[in-house]
């Protein structure tokens, strides 16, 4: 008797459906994934974040070397074997989103050892696959705002400490960490969690950094505290200097963020977004947020390719 073909689920996802897989363009319907991925079980993969955006000129995918860099950076910590440059790397950022003309649109590099033996050196014995997919993205947590502003709970869930597994690596396996978090904060009724680090001060979001304004003043912390030190918070500090806002880059408190005169947190999908509660606390926001709004303006604008800093960050597609 014939086995009955098993259905091929439908993605829940609307992803577009040309990827970059292992060196060429192809169909989603022809990207295969093997039960025994390594990957799957264990969370031995890389990946990264970008979005292109909508300009006169064509896409402007923003930062995409700052972004590829990092993503060799985190594969090679994990013994990831990717078998392209960085150049060939940005190329099929841009074929992909070039092959998708769906709009604007995240775009998820992703390399990950696939089917091999069960060791935990998968290295030793498991092929590395890359590829680029993208899909549409709007505002992360908008729903349609142009400003939304966000509600944060602090997790019960410590932010895994760098000892164990290295915030600076944008790993699969160490996102457990942040699904944890923003589980539980999106069960509490809350948009994001704030993550406490193993000094018991505050890291991070689950997926982006945090920032107040104290006095005119613009604070945020660094790797030292085990965040992700986001390549949006680069580009905020960089635009903070150009706008002529005094920093300050310090660990700072869960009681300094209570006292703050406003606070934003920053990332590649959460783009720049003002915090208006942290648990039932409220936080000065919209009109009170002169600095954030300053801010946002200045980012709204780079990633759409204006300002000086447009030929180092935009790569039009
Ligand atoms: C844990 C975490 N921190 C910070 C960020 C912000 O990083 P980026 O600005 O490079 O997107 C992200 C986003 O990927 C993240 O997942």
């Amino acid at each position: 008797m014939a086995m009955a073909q098993p259905k091929r689920p439908q993605p829940a996802v609307d992803v577009a459906p040309l990827y970059w897989y292992d060196g060429g363009i192809v169909d989603q319907a022809e990207v295969e994934i093997h039960p025994f991925t390594h990957a799957l079980h264990y969370g031995s993969g890389v990946f990264e974040g970008l979005r292109a955006y909508q300009t006169e000129r064509g896409l402007c995918i923003f930062r995409l070397r700052d972004h590829m860099e990092r993503f060799l950076r985190s594969a090679a910590t994990y013994h990831l074997a990717v078998d392209y440059t960085l150049e060939q790397l940005c190329q099929a950022v841009v074929r992909t989103v070039r092959a998708n003309p769906v709009g604007e649109v995240y775009v998820r590099p992703l390399a990950w050892f696939g089917a091999g033996g069960l060791s935990l050196a998968p290295y030793s014995h498991a092929p590395t696959h890359v590829m680029v997919a993208v899909r549409p993205l709007g505002g992360y947590f908008s729903g349609g705002d142009e400003r939304p502003t966000v509600r944060l709970t602090v997790s019960s869930w410590q932010k895994s400490p760098s000892e164990s597994l290295p915030s600076t690596v944008k790993a699969s396996g160490h996102y457990a960490n942040s699904v944890l978090a923003m589980s539980e904060a999106m069960s509490r009724g809350y948009d994001e969690a704030l993550m406490r680090n193993k000094y018991g001060r505050i890291a991070e979001g689950s997926g982006d950094n945090v920032f107040f304004v104290r006095g005119g003043t613009l604070h945020t912390n660094d790797a030292g505290e085990d965040i992700l030190p986001g390549i949006t918070r680069g580009t905020v500090l960089e635009l903070a200097d150009r706008l002529g806002i005094p920093v300050s880059v310090e660990p700072f408190s869960l009681e300094d963020l209570l006292g703050a005169d406003e606070v934003f947190i920053t990332g590649t999908a959460a783009e720049v977004t003002g915090v208006r509660e942290i648990d039932g606390a409220v936080i000065p926001h919209g009109a009170q947020a002169q600095v954030t709004a300053r801010l946002q303006e200045a980012y709204g604008q780079a990633v759409r390719g204006k300002g000086p800093e447009a030929a180092r960050w935009c790569t039009i597609a």
